[in-house]
């Protein structure tokens, strides 16, 4: 599934444009078909703007040229996964706690499409997944206790075969938070951003344009687009 949508949205890309890499293992899928037009010389003069240094090696390895925000002035489309898409269209990211940088490079774009499969897909947002915050070290315990009263339980995003916290590519932690009901993500997502030593949280409000859903149907692979 992740594959077929990835190739489904690398296919969308056009010659000649600024293209906004996303993280995360369904990208990673896109990436690579990228690379293979690229190779095929189907697809000339490309630029990438990747969103985390996991995006970056990707790009290198695939070939994909890259860019920076100082030297371009428009992103034409960005490709970028997500842990969970409401009918609305808004998301929560972060599961590789690269979501502020995600956040800069998706809003740019003038087409920002979203790859998942359909086990992403809820009907509210929080239901399965906790909603990560990426905050500045020293203010960790604060921000803890200003989101314990706002409702929700917040956990510090552990290492793994790494000891003590996941250091983002900032340099920073993330918080991961159950809330029982997002009943409002745009107000939640400002509430938290307002929160002294936040950086970002992972609620995307109205920035997606286009979900392509990877689904099994009658034992084989599909796309579907909302
Ligand atoms: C990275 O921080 C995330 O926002 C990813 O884009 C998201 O977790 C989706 O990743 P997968 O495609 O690996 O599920």
């Amino acid at each position: 599934m992740k594959q077929q949508v990835g190739k489904a949205a690398a296919d969308r890309v056009q010659s000649g444009t600024i293209v906004g890499l996303g993280t995360g293992s369904t990208t990673a899928y896109a990436l690579q078909y990228i690379g293979e037009r690229i190779a095929k010389g189907e697809l000339k003069d490309i630029k990438g703007v990747p969103t985390s240094f996991q995006a970056e090696v990707l790009a290198k390895q695939y070939n994909i040229p890259l860019t920076t925000l100082d030297d371009i002035d428009h992103i034409d489309i960005a490709i970028d996964g997500a842990d969970e898409v409401d009918p609305n269209k808004n998301l929560i990211k972060g599961g590789g706690a690269a979501h502020t940088r995600e956040k800069i490079v998706d809003c740019l774009a003038t087409q920002f499409i979203v790859v998942v499969d359909s086990t992403k897909l809820v009907e509210k947002l929080g239901s399965t997944f906790l909603l990560p915050v990426e905050v500045i070290p020293m203010a960790k315990t604060p921000v803890m206790n200003a989101i314990e009263k706002l409702g929700g339980k917040p956990t510090l995003r552990m290492g793994v075969k790494k000891a003590g916290p996941v250091i983002t590519d900032q340099g920073n932690f993330v918080i991961d938070v159950k809330f029982d009901n997002i009943e409002n993500p745009a107000e939640l997502e400002k509430t938290l951003n307002n929160i002294p030593g936040v950086l970002e949280n992972g609620l995307f409000v109205g920035v997606a344009d286009v979900i392509l859903v990877g689904e099994i149907i009658d034992g084989q692979p599909k796309v579907r687009e909302i």
